[in-house]
């Protein structure tokens, strides 16, 4: 066999898809799977958008089009960004991608050399740490307690730095813990980083629509002007407009880093696929786009609130309520030791592979996110299939010895 380049070492196997896989082949064979695994909205994309693809379709947008995108959907982007998030980015200040996580892997190969230091607030989101190893970047992951709603205090922040870091990552509300800061929090850290004028911030802002319990949602890059011109702010069409796989993404930042990542995707995607553009751009300015997130959104609330008071009384079990996305991340550690048959439950990994096994309930395992002791359950599902698996697993954990 041929060698594979050097790079690949340095991404991890992915220890949630043995899970996931099986969930899948378990669903295949006709039984009954309860899934909480899914990070994807369970609503189809507004009719309005898919209208949009249609027409553009009709009218030929099916050619190449300029790198990164039509100047349309920079102008729609730019506009959201400043009506919605208090950001006045102009067109030229915009870029757009294949879904967030083609930006942000841009975004680390644009700016990080060999050895600087990327900090990263955990529980995170799977992608991070991997796509820092591949741009050559160093991890230094900073533990958000349980205790403190897993968010980072600015204290833990100002001893995280050093000379070395070339960005801090910030996601709020936050995949996997459905975690957010409120204004007054996310100020705290921003004033930590004024003081910080070499560090760039990456604010992975795709959840947020998704904000639940009264929370105001504030973008980092707005809380000071330093911060704004060192800010790459990040968005996406996946999870609000429930269009996950139209891969739609994109990036507000300082021109000559949005020029950066540009250069960079001329030599790679070109662009993103032509007849999507003009449906995201209607979707960020037509009315009813704010309509159909507000909708979701409402739902996503009472789904999360039910997932969430399920969970806590559940024995042996904490829960963390989620102020936004649409996950909880119960600690079910106080069930390792025990056994299920002959299979002792060790960490979250053997957990989610017994309560599949066992129960046909699909929980992801938190070791992927920074935590060995934790099970992420996406309430992006029905309120019956919630209250079904979380019956299921009252089942399972009585059923440990
Ligand atoms: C925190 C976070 N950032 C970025 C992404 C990537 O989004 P996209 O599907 O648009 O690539 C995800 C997707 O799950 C996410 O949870």
């Amino acid at each position: 066999m041929i060698p594979l380049a050097e790079r690949m070492k340095l991404v991890s196997e992915s220890i949630t898809l043995a899970v996931s896989a099986k969930a899948n082949a378990m669903k295949k064979a006709g039984i009954d799977v309860v899934g909480f695994g899914a990070g994807e909205p369970d609503f189809d994309t507004p009719a309005f958008i898919k209208d949009a693809a249609k027409a553009a379709l009709d009218k030929g947008q099916t050619k190449y089009t300029p790198t990164p995108c039509f100047p349309e959907l920079k102008a729609a982007i730019a506009d959201k960004f400043n009506r919605e998030n208090g950001l006045p980015y102009k067109p030229e200040q915009i870029t757009t991608g294949a879904g967030g996580k083609h930006c942000l892997y841009m975004a680390f190969m644009a700016v990080l050399d060999p050895g600087d230091e990327v900090i990263i607030p955990s529980p995170y989101w799977v992608s991070y740490p991997e796509q820092v190893k591949l741009a050559g970047g160093v991890n230094r992951i900073l533990r958000g307690e349980e205790s403190n709603g897993f968010k980072i205090t600015p204290a833990q922040l100002q001893a995280a730095i050093t000379p070395r870091t070339k960005v801090l990552i910030l996601n709020s509300p936050s995949n996997p813990a459905g975690h957010a800061y409120t204004p007054e929090e996310m100020k705290a850290l921003a004033d930590v980083m004024v003081g910080h004028p070499k560090v760039l911030i990456f604010s992975d802002e795709i959840y947020e629509k998704l904000a639940y319990n009264g929370l105001k949602f504030v973008s980092f890059a707005s809380l000071h002007p330093s911060l704004f011109d060192r800010t790459l702010t990040f968005n996406c069409h996946s999870k609000s407009f429930a269009m996950t796989g139209w891969r739609i993404g994109y990036i507000g930042g300082p021109k000559y880093l949005i020029d950066a990542i540009n250069k960079l995707q001329s030599q790679m995607t070109s662009h993103i696929t032509s007849f999507t553009q003009m449906p995201a751009a209607v979707a960020l300015s037509d009315p009813r786009g704010a309509e159909s997130i507000e909708a979701m959104r409402v739902q996503f609330e009472q789904r999360g609130r039910l997932m969430w008071e399920r969970l806590s009384s559940l024995p042996g079990v904490t829960c963390v309520r989620p102020q936004g996305a649409f996950y909880c991340f119960p600690n079910v550690s106080q069930h390792f030791g025990k056994k299920e048959g002959e299979q002792v439950i060790s960490d979250a990994v053997t957990f989610a592979a017994a309560l599949l096994e066992q129960k046909h309930v699909a929980v992801v395992p938190g070791n992927d996110s920074g935590f060995d002791t934790h099970v992420r359950l996406s309430f992006a599902t029905s309120v019956a299939q919630i209250n079904k698996g979380i019956d299921r697993i009252a089942d399972f954990l009585r059923s440990l010895a």
